[in-house]
């Protein structure tokens, strides 16, 4: 019998550094450092170290990585955030925490990032209308692609807003050579274990340059505490990465630019293979973290597709079937002008194939195959 697929294969990197987990878990075991330990402190170090930032916050999860930068910023009631519709939810949940209006903006066709054009109308209008305050965009690295940042940079200036990266697919995408810390405020990641960088529970981190805002996320992060522990100035969250996780991802770090090289090279070799399919497009001068690789399958077969797919023992996943505009905890939220008709599409045809850094030839070639069956026999190609 064929041997079943995974759609993402996280046990044979963990083989490979099982052991050296292990004994660091030992060790926290055995010193008790469970809160804020040595782990922790050196992954932060580490991190930094990877993206050229000064500043690196570790904390709870992603989620967390982008809820912190808008309470420090004091966003709130009155204030509007543009934000993708096509995206996981937590990038516009984090906006309505705050009490502050999510905006939402199209993505591209090709590339499925935030549209810059859209963007600026967009912001004008709201700006203009003066309803709400501008305050802050939050552009995503959808499935590990860097979003567009200079002319999003470009309008942020424009209007005097902050600008986070969504940087929980991409964390590591360069647009020539340069990380979204580039251009972005704040770059907020993710470790959930699925993600490119992922530890083995909950975790994320926050980068910036701006020493100021550090200090306040590291306050936020404990509760809002100050120079005092027990005097909190302003209100926090207990969103500490634990050091469990950390040791986790001092282990995966250093294998972590290896593996982006391997999933650039996985999805060459997809793009050049797979024929009569349209996968997300990625920019000559970038080098995507290929969190996801995302094909378009139009006309209403989607669904047919899978099916054959699935018959052929081949895992697929729709990211994501429904626009956040689209959804019910969101839909009272305004949308930029005339709509999100490249959102809205991309959700009728979008469907992701296996993909991971240890993906074998062989194994790929079986998916492959797969693909042009099953097209065939839904007669996309
Ligand atoms: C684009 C995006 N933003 C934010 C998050 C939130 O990350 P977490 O699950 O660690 O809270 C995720 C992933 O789950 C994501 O894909």
């Amino acid at each position: 019998m064929t041997q079943p697929i995974p759609f993402i294969d996280l046990a044979t990197q963990r083989d490979l550094i099982r052991e050296r987990i292990e004994a660091r878990l030992g060790r926290i075991m055995d010193q008790g450092s469970f809160i804020q330990g040595p782990e922790v402190a050196e992954f932060e170090t580490a991190l930094s170290a990877f993206s050229g930032m000064k500043e690196t916050i570790s904390c709870a999860s992603g989620t967390d990585a982008l809820l912190m930068p808008l309470m420090a910023w004091n966003i709130g009631p009155g204030d509007a955030v543009f934000v993708p519709s096509f995206t996981f939810a937590a990038t516009a949940e984090v906006v309505g925490l705050t009490g502050a209006t999510a905006v939402f903006v199209d993505v591209l066709p090709d590339t499925f990032n935030m549209d810059p054009a859209h963007l600026r109308r967009t912001v004008a209008a709201i700006a203009s209308r003066g309803e709400l305050r501008p305050r802050a965009i939050i552009a995503v690295d959808l499935f590990g692609q860097i979003a567009d940042y200079a002319p999003i940079r470009a309008t942020a200036d424009e209007f005097g807003l902050k600008l986070i990266s969504d940087a929980a697919q991409g964390f590591g995408s360069t647009r020539d050579g340069h990380l979204a810390g580039y251009w972005a405020d704040v770059v907020a990641t993710s470790f959930y274990p699925a993600k490119p960088l992922g530890c083995y529970g909950d975790g994320g981190a926050i980068q910036t340059d701006d020493e100021e805002l550090a200090a306040i996320l590291r306050s936020i992060r404990i509760h809002g505490s100050g120079s005092d522990k027990y005097d909190n100035v302003r209100l926090g969250l207990t969103a500490r990465l634990d050091s469990f996780q950390a040791a986790v991802l001092n282990e995966k770090l250093p294998l972590f630019a290896g593996e982006i090289e391997a999933r650039m090279r996985i999805a060459a070799r997809y793009s050049e293979m797979l024929l009569g399919v349209a996968p997300q497009t990625i920019a000559g001068d970038v080098v995507s973290t290929w969190a996801q690789y995302t094909i378009r399958v139009p006309g209403g077969r989607r669904d047919a597709f899978m099916a054959a797919m699935k018959e052929r023992g081949v895992p697929t996943v729709i990211y994501y079937g429904k626009g956040l505009h689209q959804q019910t905890a969101y839909r009272h939220f305004p949308v930029g002008g005339n709509g999100l008709p490249v959102t809205e599409a991309l959700c009728g045809e979008v469907v992701s194939l296996p993909m991971h850094a240890y993906l074998s030839g062989e194994t790929q070639d079986r998916i492959v195959q797969a693909v042009a069956e099953s097209l065939s026999a839904v007669q996309v190609a």
